[in-house]
């Protein structure tokens, strides 16, 4: 039904019944939240399998126990790099959040520069933001006074003839934020144009950096994975490879927060921050590095663990999928979602001005969803129209009541909004 279509009387008539579905939903008392990607209990029950391991621990080299070894056991960094399709000599195994790497890594770079070149912050730093993306990146540059200019996302990526005009012409902008892979929060993985041209463009800036946020390089939720172009080669190709810093974690592998980091860069790069980096770390947790090298072993094994992980959440994206699809179609122009191949995310487009009003509905009915407008710098969607549906954490009962709420307060809002814009 394309609710555009509609008369005037006809979606007063939908707004009576859906007003009386809202009120015998919240009068049920419930509390369920979608809003954060977190892994469930299930998933972390694989993670704690780690700490399993029977006697693998007694092969582990003494000297890991001890100080040492800051750029990470050679174990980790060799994985790590076939994650990331980089040399193990490219990688620096950090903690226990990449997310912490990123925000050292812009704080270094404002503090003492890129590469002995002038710091960030002796000037009004600008990094670019696709949007929708990941509110902590936004978070990180908003904390650090770093102005922000948006650039809209299509289904290859970042709008790339946007992109190169603006590095192109301002020596200010710095960086920009990429989650290259199933991106929080489209779930849409960069083309191979984008990714060459985001590696060959003329930058203004020589020392402009891409954050490479390659959190979802292995999080798989189809059968096949979506390909995407290696940057750093296709970088090294142009001399570009000091433009690329490349973060992972295992979060979403074994335990969230509880697992190990890396940032994989250039020499010139892994120079430049261990020069920086020796000040304010003797050595990461190897013990904790050689316990997921032994849990993880190589890229095959890791690929099991991820299909286990699948197993379970995969339905949680189909329950979603296949509900939209039943209420909504693909023509109500009230509702437009993604269907990832893989990470953690779905994107649900709602009528242009209804989003935040979806929000709030949601939160009278019990459902906790991520705050409207989160997805942009400073929290501000013009169009007020995206959401955005974590669906791994909650159980399988909670996911029906999400969507039953969900699509209530979806119904509702824009059609309350429609109504309005015919009066
Ligand atoms: C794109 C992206 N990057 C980073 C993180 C956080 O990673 P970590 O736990 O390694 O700090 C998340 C978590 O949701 C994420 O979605």
């Amino acid at each position: 039904m394309n609710y555009l279509d509609l008369s005037k009387e006809k979606l007063e008539q939908l707004l009576d019944a859906t007003n009386e579905e809202f009120k015998a939903i919240r009068a049920k008392g419930y509390s369920v939240d979608i809003s954060r990607g977190k892994p469930c209990s299930e998933q972390l029950d694989f993670g704690m399998e780690m700490y399993n391991l029977g006697d693998s621990l007694k092969h582990m080299p003494k000297n890991y126990r001890n100080y040492g070894m800051l750029d990470g056991i050679p174990e980790m960094k060799k994985l790590f790099g076939e994650m990331l399709g980089l040399n193990a000599d490219e990688i620096i195994v950090c903690g226990n959040s990449s997310l912490n790497l990123m925000y050292d890594t812009v704080q270094r770079n404002l503090q003492f520069g890129v590469c002995g070149q002038t710091p960030w912050n002796k000037i009004k730093t600008k990094f670019i933001c696709p949007v929708p993306g990941y509110d902590r990146h936004f978070a990180i540059c908003e904390h650090f006074g770093i102005e922000m200019i948006s650039v809209p996302m299509d289904e290859h990526g970042p709008v790339m003839d946007i992109v190169e005009k603006l590095v192109a012409l301002d020596d200010t902008i710095k960086g920009i934020w990429c989650v290259p892979k199933y991106s929080n929060p489209t779930g849409v993985t960069y083309s191979d144009e984008v990714v060459e041209r985001l590696a060959k463009m003329e930058t203004k800036a020589k020392d402009f950096r891409i954050f490479w946020d390659n959190a979802y390089c292995v999080h798989d939720l189809g059968d096949v994975t979506d390909p995407l172009l290696n940057i750093m080669d296709t970088a090294r190709k142009y001399g570009n490879e000091d433009r690329i810093y490349e973060f992972t974690s295992t979060s979403k592998i074994t335990l969230a927060g509880g697992g190990v980091s890396c940032i994989g860069c250039s020499e010139n790069n892994k120079k430049d921050i261990l020069s920086h980096l020796t000040y304010q770390c003797i050595s990461y947790d190897k013990v904790s590095q050689y316990i997921h090298y032994i849990y993880m072993k190589d890229m095959d094994h890791l690929k099991e663990i991820m299909n286990k992980h699948k197993a379970i959440i995969k339905p949680k994206f189909d329950k979603f999928e296949n509900a939209f699809l039943e209420e909504f179609g693909l023509d109500s122009n009230i509702a437009k979602w993604t269907n990832p191949n893989g990470g953690y995310f779905i994107t649900l487009d709602v009528y242009k001005g209804c989003a935040n009003r979806v929000y709030q509905l949601c939160k009278e009915a019990g459902l906790t969803l991520t705050k409207a407008g989160a997805p942009f710098p400073y929290g501000q969607d013009d169009a007020d129209a995206t959401l955005r549906i974590a669906p791994t954490f909650t159980s399988d009962s909670d996911i029906d009541i999400s969507i039953k709420i969900l699509i209530c307060c979806v119904k509702k809002a824009c059609l309350e909004k429609l109504i309005g814009d015919k009066n």
